[in-house]
């Protein structure tokens, strides 16, 4: 059985005072039966972790593949860690397109994060023009096999499946089309890595929001959520943690 997971993406939005959600949150949800992740900016990870004190788990956004070293402005999986985040975010399509990031430097810091006992929520998906020209399995399954490391189990590693143009747009795909593409995922993870690749959990990631997340967590092989504005609210990310806990 997989435990479903409802994680949060604050992107670049946040600052000390928005912590008061996150007490909100835990006050309003002291035991979700899902598991539940926000990844705040990095200067947020340690303030929000004292806020969390464990009752639901902090992530970084992004990590670089080295443990330290000269690399001004970046921050490595250690140190998310030592500031109290669990699981970081690896891949996001808005650093893979601002950041020329590639599926080698993806798996890298995907590498690094399992090094230092992080779980990587690693991300994939495909842009409006690669779905229009049918090319959205191709794409995703590409960046799937590039960016999962070989030491990937169920445990240390979350895959995301967030379409690019449903991110911040208020689109989502229809029912079909996740669950095609969760469906496809599922079998690749399962051809990798056998009876494990049953073990991942598959978040959808793209304009979830309390009014559709109960049908997409219906979803087969919908495990969970990667939600970016709706998770800023207390309100709003804690209905989609009850959507999530009655699927
Ligand atoms: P929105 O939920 O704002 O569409 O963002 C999704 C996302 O990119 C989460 O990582």
């Amino acid at each position: 059985m997989r435990k479903k997971l409802a994680a949060g993406n604050w992107k670049m939005n946040g600052l000390s005072a928005s912590l008061t959600e996150v007490s909100a949150l835990i006050e309003a949800h002291p035991a979700p039966v899902c598991e539940v992740l926000l990844c705040p900016p990095a200067t947020l990870v340690a303030g929000m972790a004292a806020v969390a004190a464990g009752r639901i788990a902090v992530g970084g956004q992004d990590c670089h593949a080295k443990a330290s070293g000269a690399h001004t402005g970046d921050i490595s999986a250690a140190m998310l860690k030592d500031a109290g985040a669990s699981h970081v975010i690896v891949g996001h399509s808005e650093r893979r397109a601002d950041h020329g990031e590639s599926n080698a430097d993806v798996l890298a810091k995907a590498e690094a994060a399992l090094t230092d006992g992080m779980v990587a929520v690693i991300c994939i998906g495909e842009t409006e023009a690669e779905r229009d020209a049918g090319t959205t399995l191709d794409v995703i399954g590409g960046q799937l096999a590039g960016s999962t490391p070989e030491a990937a189990t169920g445990a240390n590693t979350v895959i995301a499946y967030e379409p690019v143009w449903a991110i911040g747009t208020g689109r989502t795909p229809t029912l079909e089309q996740i669950a095609e593409v969760h469906d496809f995922l599922r079998a690749e993870l399962v051809k990798r890595f056998g009876a494990e690749g049953e073990a991942f959990r598959l978040l959808y990631g793209g304009s979830v929001k309390p009014s559709n997340a109960t049908e997409i967590f219906a979803v087969p092989n919908v495990d969970g959520a990667l939600v970016g504005g709706a998770s800023l609210k207390a309100a709003d990310f804690g209905a989609i943690i009850e959507a999530l806990s009655q699927a």
